[in-house]
């Protein structure tokens, strides 16, 4: 009895993201923003599970959130957290916090940039080209500033990465599910303005969460309204984006080109046509990392407010999906 008042009294953190290996690095990071805090892996077969009051997670084992009666408030690890509620036993009445932080969002734009910068000038071709020692002179037909991108999602990753792009002088517009006030992005807004949005959008980028509303969005019926030869960058979740469609796009000559991050199953599989593909760029999940210790000066200021009482940021709406 005596030990489990302690553990209450003791907050007790316990971490399952990026795999043991990471764990110390967890540690170190959280000695320097909050040193009082007790840490735990997920696997340690030492933790008691009555001792946790946080966690920071990406994929957990389903089932076990549920048997840690002080659980206060959990973390996802990233910006979806979709792994985290994957688990059909999600405490839900415990909070849920994304860490979609500006060193996350920063990071997105740069991608997306980079992204739309290499639609624009080829960059799959030059990269074949040089592959074969191959003197390819082309002339990329378009300026940034003809080529309007189109950002599905505008949150926290669409409107920096809206933002950043017009700094590259590409015209930008957006879409999500309610208006938007981001300034120079023209906001459409939920399904009755999608085919309006698709119409006018020559560079397709999809920041959507993982949702029952957005699985497939990215199929053969929504490519087919955007204009011919228009690219595609995906960056949200892979259950959104029906790959057979997109291959079958960039084939046609519907999609001049992709830049795909997110895919289902991750990784993937070796012998999946995308990976040779002339006219697509494979990444490994890797649009928007940010550095643990950037991740934990989040979370440790965010339990530090929890604490005082103050709201919390970037809640998960378990009604909404996101
Ligand atoms: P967020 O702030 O919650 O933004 C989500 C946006 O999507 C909002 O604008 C929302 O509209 C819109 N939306 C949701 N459902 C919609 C629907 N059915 N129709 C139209 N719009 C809809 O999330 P975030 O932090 O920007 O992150 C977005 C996603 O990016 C994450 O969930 C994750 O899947 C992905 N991500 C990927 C990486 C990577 O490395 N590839 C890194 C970070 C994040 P409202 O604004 O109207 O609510
Ligand atoms: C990465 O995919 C994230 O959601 O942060």
């Amino acid at each position: 009895m005596a030990q489990q008042v302690d553990a209450v009294e003791q907050p007790v953190l316990v971490v399952k993201s990026g795999g043991e290996a990471a764990f110390a690095e967890w540690q170190a990071c959280f000695a320097v923003h909050s040193p009082g805090l007790t840490l735990r892996h997920w696997d340690d077969p030492e933790l008691r599970l009555e001792a946790v009051t946080y966690a920071v997670l990406w994929d957990p084992t389903p089932g076990r959130l549920a048997q840690m009666p002080n659980l206060r408030l959990v973390f996802g690890s990233g910006a979806g957290v979709d792994n985290v509620v994957a688990d059909p036993d999600y405490p839900r009445h415990i909070p849920l916090v994304r860490t979609s932080i500006p060193e996350a969002t920063d990071r997105m734009g740069e991608y997306c940039c980079w992204a739309a910068l290499s639609l624009l000038k080829d960059a799959r071709r030059m990269a074949i080209a040089q592959g074969e020692r191959r003197w390819d002179y082309f002339e990329p037909p378009f300026r940034a500033c003809e080529r309007t991108v189109g950002i599905m999602g505008l949150g926290n990753m669409g409107e920096r990465s809206a933002i950043m792009l017009q700094g590259l002088g590409f015209p930008t517009i957006g879409w999500s599910r309610t208006r938007k006030a981001v300034p120079g992005v023209e906001s459409h807004a939920g399904a009755a303005e999608l085919d309006a949005f698709l119409a006018r959008t020559d560079i397709l980028i999809c920041l959507l969460p993982a949702t029952a509303e957005t699985h497939n969005i990215i199929g053969a019926a929504n490519l087919a309204k955007l204009p011919r030869g228009a690219g595609y960058i995906g960056a949200g979740r892979g259950m959104q984006q029906d790959l057979d469609a997109i291959l079958a796009a960039l084939d046609s000559g519907q999609l001049s080109g992709a830049v795909l991050d997110v895919f289902e199953p991750e990784p993937l599989p070796a012998e999946h046509p995308l990976w040779a593909h002339p006219k697509a760029i494979v990444t490994a999940h890797v649009a928007s990392l940010p550095s643990r210790m950037e991740r934990v000066a989040f979370i440790a200021a965010t339990i530090a407010g929890f604490e005082r009482g103050a709201p919390l940021p970037n809640l998960f709406d378990h009604a909404r999906g996101y």
